[in-house]
Order: C-alpha cells, then sequence, then structure tokens
C-alpha cells in the first residue's frame, strides 16, 4: 500500500504549508516532514515498532507479542499487511498483520505467515505511551479495515487478546469466537473475528 491520507481525521501537511511565495527562492524549498502520515511500514521501521513494543509490554509483563526478530521477519514477508501512523515522521501507533488459513489461530500463526490463506492475523496494535486514551488506537484499527476492504484476497480478519481488552475490539465490529487455543505462560486470550467479507464472497469462492 502507498501511503494513505490522513484526512478526514487529521489536518493534512498541504493545509499547513506557507502561503505561496512565502518561502525565499535563495533560502531554497524548506522540506517539513508531514504532520500526519498512514503508511505500510517497513523493515526500516522495526526499531520504532520495538520501541513501542518494549514500553506497551516488556516493561509490563516481560513479554511482548513480537520480538525484534519477528517484527522484521514480518516487516518482510508482508508489509502490506501493516499499517503506521506517524506524525511528523515519528511512529506514535501500528498494527502489523499477517495471513493466515485455518478457520481458528493456532501456534504456528505467531510465528507464519502463509501467504495462500485469506484470514488476516493482527499480531499485535499498539500506540505509544504519550499518545494513548486519544482515540488514536481506534482510529488505525478503523483505518487498517478499510484498507482490507481493497484487498481482494481478505476475507477476515482475527485477532487473540486478553479479557480485559474484549471491549475494545467489540467497538471497531469484532466479535468474539471463544477462548483461544494460544497460551503463552499463564496468559489466556480471547479469539476474536471481524468479518471483511460478506457471504457473497464465501459462495463466489466455495466453488459450489
Ligand atoms: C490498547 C490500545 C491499543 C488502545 O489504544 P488507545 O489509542 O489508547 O485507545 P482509544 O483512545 O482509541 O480508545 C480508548 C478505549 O480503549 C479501551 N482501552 C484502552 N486501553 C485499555 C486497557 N488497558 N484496558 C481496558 N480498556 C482499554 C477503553 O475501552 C477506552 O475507552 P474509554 O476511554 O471509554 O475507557 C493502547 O492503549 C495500547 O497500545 N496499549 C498497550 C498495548 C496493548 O495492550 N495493545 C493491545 C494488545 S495487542
Amino acid at each position: 500500500m502507498s501511503t494513505v491520507s490522513a484526512l478526514p481525521f487529521l489536518k493534512s501537511s498541504l493545509l499547513m504549508r506557507p502561503p505561496m511565495g512565502s518561502t525565499s527562492p535563495r533560502r531554497g524549498r524548506r522540506h517539513t516532514l508531514p504532520a500526519s502520515e498512514f503508511r505500510c511500514l517497513s523493515p526500516e521501521d522495526a526499531i520504532s515498532v520495538f520501541e513501542i513494543e518494549r514500553e506497551a509490554f516488556i516493561s509490563v509483563s516481560g513479554e511482548c507479542p513480537l520480538h525484534l526478530d519477528e517484527v522484521c521477519h514480518f516487516l518482510t514477508l508482508c508489509p502490506e499487511l501493516s499499517l503506521g501512523w506517524f506524525e511528523e515522521g515519528r511512529l506514535v501507533a501500528f498494527i502489523i498483520g499477517s495471513l493466515w488459513d485455518q478457520e481458528k489461530l493456532a501456534m504456528d500463526a505467531l510465528t507464519l505467515h502463509k501467504p495462500h490463506g485469506s484470514t488476516v492475523h493482527l499480531h499485535v496494535l499498539a500506540v505509544h505511551r504519550t499518545f494513548r486514551q486519544q482515540g488514536k488506537g481506534s482510529i488505525l484499527m478503523w483505518r487498517y479495515l478499510q484498507y482490507l476492504r481493497c484487498l481482494p484476497y481478505v476475507r477476515c480478519a482475527v485477532l487473540m487478546c486478553e479479557d480485559f481488552l474484549v471491549p475494545f475490539y467489540q467497538k471497531s465490529g469484532f466479535k468474539v469466537q471463544g477462548p483461544s487455543d494460544i497460551t503463552v505462560g499463564p496468559l489466556t486470550f480471547i479469539e476474536m473475528m471481524y468479518p471483511v467479507r460478506g457471504h457473497a464472497y464465501m459462495r463466489r469462492n466455495s466453488g459450489v
């Protein structure tokens, strides 16, 4: 995915340009970073991703959804299933996904990308600490789900989360599927699903 426009939620960098002619040609054009930008991540963003994960998860529980090598792995294999929110060039929130090819998530889903799958497994959504509780997590998820609709091979999105985050994902349209088969140490999870495509897609692709 190329850069996704930040509008309508945010001021476009275009709107923030100085009036025409206010920059002296002698001083040359000023290169300013866009106020807000949504784009897919690349392996070069892995360190910024991991910094946010370190604060959000490792400092809390000692664990995190994706370790640095796994972040690099998925951003190399399927960068088009990630989305980052940048403010003046700085990563403030991100989602990383990969493809999965079964009804339910299994342990392998934590490390594998199945290129022929039609389910997007959302490994992680995280917002930088100083930008939380401002609606950014919900907005980023909304944009991501809209974007998935443009990918013809995607049927649904799934994730697993701890109990306390179920209401947050329900607000984004995810439905509870039941307890996940996956456990990480003492942690248990609820599996949730968002139907990106409805029954028409299933009929078209079922071969019936
Ligand atoms: C969870 C997270 C992504 C939400 O993003 P956010 O931008 O802070 O959330 P928004 O401002 O869009 O929405 C706020 C809502 O999120 C929910 N929420 C956020 N953090 C929560 C938490 N720790 N416990 C319970 N609910 C939470 C609440 O429903 C809240 O609504 P309220 O303000 O009415 O209470 C963000 O807090 C975060 O990065 N947390 C650390 C990493 C994490 O837990 N990621 C999810 C698992 S992969």
